[in-house]
């Protein structure tokens, strides 16, 4: 039997990067996977082709995290469609980055609205149906700079740094009902969003990690279906470093 066969996995911002990876490495683990997209045709691209892949049940939904009624609205579809959401994976996330002094107020918002807010509006849109169930688990995707602090990224590394006092108070509101929620935190990850740095600061951010470079959004999959599985059932409010070393 395989490791989630039975269960429902919702993932946001699943369309490619770190998402994608874990969205695919769940439904080869045999779970039924809701992959959720900003457009509904590339959310409905990406579910067929995680099918294709895995001969796992699959649905796309439109989502931005952003808004309350997307998040409810994604809950609703999923519960129809599969009857039961035992795993969220908070994964949607944008930079806006600049110096303090150029920043945007927008730009905070934006980062802060998408990456904090959008995590803490689909917590609570699951948060019932968990309740009811008394089981389910709650994965929020932070980053390295949500524990160092970085230059340019006021917003980014505040709405990070937040996502982890969130995941610990959600652990303990939820472990009496047998949620458990747990952050992963990735350090440099080969995706679009890390694509998009120059190579000199790509160069630079490599002589920081001890194990040499970035990693695949593969190894963030790895740590997110740890923490999903029957092998974390004693790991409520922690974070777990997929960093290579980089902050230890
Ligand atoms: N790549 C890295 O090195 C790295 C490091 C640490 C943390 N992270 C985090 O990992 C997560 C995934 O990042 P990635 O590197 O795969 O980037 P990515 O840009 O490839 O993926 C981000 C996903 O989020 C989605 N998204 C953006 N705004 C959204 C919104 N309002 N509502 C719903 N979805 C939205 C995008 O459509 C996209 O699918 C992010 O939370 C990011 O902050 C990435």
């Amino acid at each position: 039997m395989k490791l989630f066969e039975g269960k429902t996995v919702l993932v946001t911002g699943s369309t490619r990067g770190i998402g994608n990876a874990v969205a695919l490495a769940f439904a080869r683990e045999g779970a039924k996977v809701v992959l959720t997209g900003t457009s509904a045709v590339k959310a409905a691209e990406a579910a067929q082709a995680v099918s294709s892949a895995t001969g796992a049940e699959v649905l796309g939904i439109e989502l931005k995290v952003d808004s309350a009624a997307d998040c409810s609205s994604a809950v609703e579809k999923t519960l129809k469609a599969f009857g039961s959401v035992d795993i969220l994976v908070n994964n949607a996330g944008i930079t806006r980055d600049n110096l303090l002094i150029r920043m945007k107020e927008e730009d905070y918002d934006a980062v802060l609205n998408t990456n904090l807010k959008g995590a803490f509006l689909m917590a609570k849109a699951v948060a019932r149906p968990m309740m009811k169930q008394r089981s389910g688990r709650i994965i929020n995707i932070t980053s390295v700079v949500g524990q160092t602090g970085q230059a340019g990224q006021a917003n980014y590394s505040a709405s990070k740094a937040g996502l982890i006092g969130l995941t610990k108070s959600l652990a303990r509101e939820l472990a009496p009902r047998g949620i458990l929620v747990n952050a992963v935190a990735p350090g440099f990850v080969r995706t679009a969003m890390t694509d998009a740095l120059s190579e000199d600061v790509k160069k630079e951010i490599s002589g920081m990690i001890p194990l040499g470079g970035p990693c695949e959004p593969e190894a963030i999959a790895d740590a997110v279906i740890f923490l999903s599985g029957p092998g974390s059932s004693y790991i409520t409010g922690q974070v777990l470093a997929v960093n290579g070393g980089m902050y230890m």
